[in-house]
């Protein structure tokens, strides 16, 4: 007797052979068929009880989402939609699952009564695709680097910087809100915390990985950050997963080679080894389109869309040239945008990149040399001093997907940027190190591993492509 998963057995071609099975109903047709899920594929094995000589009391609890061991032969299908079949001899319920009280019933449920059901909704084909391939995803980009001789980096998630410098940080205390200690000048008196300092959840791994770049050379970050903008849309978490690589004496051209070709391999790989997954949700996603108005339907199919980026070449455009297209463009001067486009260095919105990607050039977008002023003070400044070299990779229907950089190595340019947006200096002590001893130029940046995994999905919601998803006002599970 052979113990293997569905996934496993489908694949197989050992008729006749005693198998033991186990898994979860998800249906139970006519007292006789069973489709069993196991989390391996998103197919099922339909299992045939001999119900005439099943007890009574063991059918009726075969009810959807109880847990059941099955012994018998596999078989070739009689029926349509499956290849084998198992012919069952002997059934033993694991678990058994209320049918009054069970919310996932076979039937279509909203993905917000399944946000709700956080904890159950893997058991559906939708969220169980989502999930695989999320952690299809997440093998593809270490395998990725690691066969690129790139070095899996660990950065801290507690840290007393601001990376991004916008202060949007989840604070990490051991002081008690409510009986404060207050120095003489009636602040915090940060000094009795834990730290002995303040410090917060980092929101990105990027200055520490800037250091392990300059001595191992090519390194890469994949953690958890955290962000603490009160931001309800359906692209931004409170905490969410971020890819960083960083690379010594990588310019801002080898960095968008980098982040091109390592956002096509991954997507590749994923295709290939999720089919399945990939196709199911292909389908739901050309369903859910149907339900729209014809002017709003993307379009391509999620399959359509996923090939074109790993087959095109992602176009790269200047920051200028992109707000010259912009500023004449027909939805800026009939006052479409919400935040129209009136002159050069205005920051970019969501409405302006998709528009450059889905209106303009329909295909991906690399925009670099940004204004200074609405960038991080790390980005290497150009010779204009007006704009940094600065990289947003901006993809169909999600928008920024990447934003990286080639970093300012000059000591005297960063120490200037960082007094004039009053960092305190002394904060950055170590991160200055790097640029007083053996500087050199370097480049990286940083994917949002939520956004990737939306887009390969076809998911519309962020909060649908992460297991328990954190946003302003909810931290359930
Ligand atoms: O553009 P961001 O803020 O860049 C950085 O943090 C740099 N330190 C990265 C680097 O150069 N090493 O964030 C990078 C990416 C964004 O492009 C986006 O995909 C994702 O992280 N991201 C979010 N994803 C989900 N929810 C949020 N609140 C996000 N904020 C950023
Ligand atoms: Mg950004």
């Amino acid at each position: 007797m052979t113990k293997q998963t569905i996934a496993e057995l489908l694949n197989s071609d050992c008729f006749l052979q005693e198998v033991e099975i186990k898994g979860w109903v998800r249906t139970f047709r006519a007292n006789r068929f069973i489709a069993l899920n196991d989390g391996s594929t998103i197919k099922n094995i339909q299992c045939v009880v001999d119900f005439e000589n099943t007890p009574e009391e063991t059918l009726k609890r075969i009810t959807t989402g109880a847990a059941v061991a099955i012994k018998g032969t596999l078989v070739e299908s009689q029926g349509k939609g499956q290849t084998v079949e198992i012919t069952v001899s002997e059934i033993e319920i694991l678990g058994d699952s209320n049918p009054e009280e069970y919310p996932i019933q076979p039937k279509k449920h909203s993905f917000e009564f399944l946000r709700e059901n956080a904890h159950l909704r893997i058991r559906t084909n939708t969220f169980s695709a989502v999930m695989r391939i999320r952690a299809t995803l997440s093998f593809a980009i270490h395998k990725y680097f690691t066969e690129n001789g790139f070095y899996n980096f660990h950065a801290p998630i507690i840290t007393g910087s601001d990376a991004e410098g916008a202060g949007e940080m989840f604070q990490v205390s051991t002081l008690g809100l409510d009986k404060l200690p207050k120095n003489e000048e009636g602040k915090v008196d940060y000094s009795k915390d834990f730290f002995g300092k303040e410090t917060n959840l980092t929101v990105s791994g990027q200055l520490e990985a800037e250091t392990y770049a300059m001595a191992l050379g090519k390194v890469y970050t994949f953690g958890p950050t955290f962000r603490a903008e009160n931001s309800n849309t359906t692209r931004h978490l409170s905490e969410f997963w971020m890819i960083e690589p960083e690379v010594a004496f990588n310019n801002l051209d080898d960095n968008m080679d980098l982040a091109e070709d390592f956002i096509k391999s991954v997507i590749s790989y994923t295709l290939e080894k999720c089919k399945d997954d990939v196709e199911f949700l292909d389908n739901r996603l050309t369903q859910e389109e149907k339900t729209k108005p014809a002017n709003q339907r993307s379009e391509m199919t999620l399959l359509e869309r996923l090939n074109f980026v790993v087959e095109n070449n992602f176009k790269r455009v200047s920051y200028t040239e992109a707000i010259d297209i912009l500023r004449n463009c027909k939805p800026n001067k009939k006052k479409k945008f919400q935040f129209p486009i009136n002159e050069w260095g205005a920051d970019l919105q969501s409405e302006h990149e998709r528009y450059l990607v889905e209106k303009h050039f329909k295909c991906p977008v690399i925009l670099f040399d940004y204004p200074a002023n609405i960038k991080a003070f790390y980005m290497r400044l150009n010779d204009d001093e007006k704009t940094v070299r600065a990289m947003d990779v901006l993809f169909p229907g999600i928008g920024e997907i990447v934003g990286g950089s080639q970093r300012e190595e000059r000591l005297d340019v960063l120490k200037q940027k960082i007094a004039a947006l009053n960092i305190d200096e002394k904060e950055l002590w170590w991160y200055l190190d790097t640029r007083k001893f053996g500087t050199a130029e370097h480049s990286g940046f940083g994917l949002g591993f939520e956004r990737l995994v939306q887009f390969t999905t076809g998911m519309g919601n962020i909060r649908d492509v992460i297991p328990y998803p954190r946003t302003p006002q909810n931290a359930d599970f």
